[in-house]
């Protein structure tokens, strides 16, 4: 079996990006509201990751009852600050913006997009592999991580089960542009166990606590975990690791699978942004 090590693959992206951001010096800006723990953690993560890749990074800590106006002025200054390479906004958002998201993503720049959640970043995946440009950082962390360990993905039967616009559609459509046949699962999925086992590779993007049992896998699949959840006994994922880890051939683990992958990504979305916005790159 193969762990698909989400530390080890993503060690190697940044190590590759590492002299590109010594050469472009781009700078990520990071932009909190509130103080909700886990997005402390999260931010935590992808400002050291900016610090082993040496990239410039800002965090912009906005007030909890920040109103709509006060976040869209910031966002507006970032877009116009030439300095500033790439941002985006930790999620979730207080409760009383939480409604707005779709227009506070609106709002970034799709050339600073570096989260990938707008219209237009998604947008362009639709076209093809070329098109990937700013690339949700989930879904292009998955990517990666299959990659760097040598998984075929072309005619393979891939099932994703969740269809959340920033991990499950998008990571379909990053699948079927390398030639993978999809199956895209979601709650009115009737047959979802029937499914799940056809599947060579099955993306577990459901938010259910290790929801992905073992009699629900087919002997000598793939599996990717995106789920995180906190639980009494620690974290886990979407899949019954455990269970499954003697039937597959490939698996990745929580913690430490998916997770380093997703920030990696986004300083490669970074370094990305600045090769386009300097004009060395399509
Ligand atoms: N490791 C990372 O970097 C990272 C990044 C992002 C997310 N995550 C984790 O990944 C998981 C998914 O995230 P998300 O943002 O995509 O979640 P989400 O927006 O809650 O989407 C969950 C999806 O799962 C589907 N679903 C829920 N219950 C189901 C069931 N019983 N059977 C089949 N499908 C079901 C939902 O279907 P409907 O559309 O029909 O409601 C929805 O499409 C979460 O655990 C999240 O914490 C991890």
């Amino acid at each position: 079996m193969i762990l698909l090590d989400g530390k080890v693959a993503s060690a190697a992206l940044l190590e590759f990006l590492k002299p590109m951001v010594e050469t472009l010096n781009p700078k990520l800006v990071v932009v909190q509201v509130g103080n909700d723990p886990a997005s402390a953690s999260y931010i935590k993560q992808k400002v050291k990751s900016c610090e082993a890749v040496g990239m410039r990074h800002e965090h912009v800590h906005l007030d909890e009852g920040i109103t709509l106006e006060s976040l869209m002025e910031t966002i507006s200054r970032l877009n116009s600050d030439e300095d500033v390479t790439g941002f985006f906004v930790q999620l979730p958002l207080p409760k009383h913006l939480q409604g707005n998201e779709p227009d506070i993503i609106k709002a970034i720049d799709p050339k600073k997009d570096i989260d990938g959640f707008g219209a237009y970043n998604l947008g362009k995946l639709f076209l093809s592999k070329e098109f990937e440009h700013l690339p949700p950082a989930t879904p292009a962390g998955i990517i990666r991580l299959l990659e760097h360990f040598d998984i075929e993905i072309a005619g393979k039967h891939a099932v994703v089960i969740g269809r959340s616009n920033t991990v499950g559609k998008p990571v379909a459509i990053m699948l079927l542009n390398r030639n993978a046949t999809v199956s895209i699962c979601h709650s009115k999925t009737q047959g979802l166990e029937d499914i799940v086992r056809q599947a060579d590779i099955v993306i577990a993007a459901v938010g259910k606590p290790k929801m992905i049992t073992a009699d629900m896998v087919k002997e000598g699949a793939v599996v990717v975990d995106v789920g995180i959840h906190r639980t009494d006994e620690g974290l886990c994922g979407d899949t019954d690791f455990d269970a499954l880890k003697d039937k597959v051939s490939a698996i990745s683990p929580v913690p430490g699978g998916v997770g380093p992958m997703t920030v990696a990504s986004l300083i490669r979305n970074c370094v990305t942004a600045k090769e386009r916005q300097i004009g060395v790159r399509d």
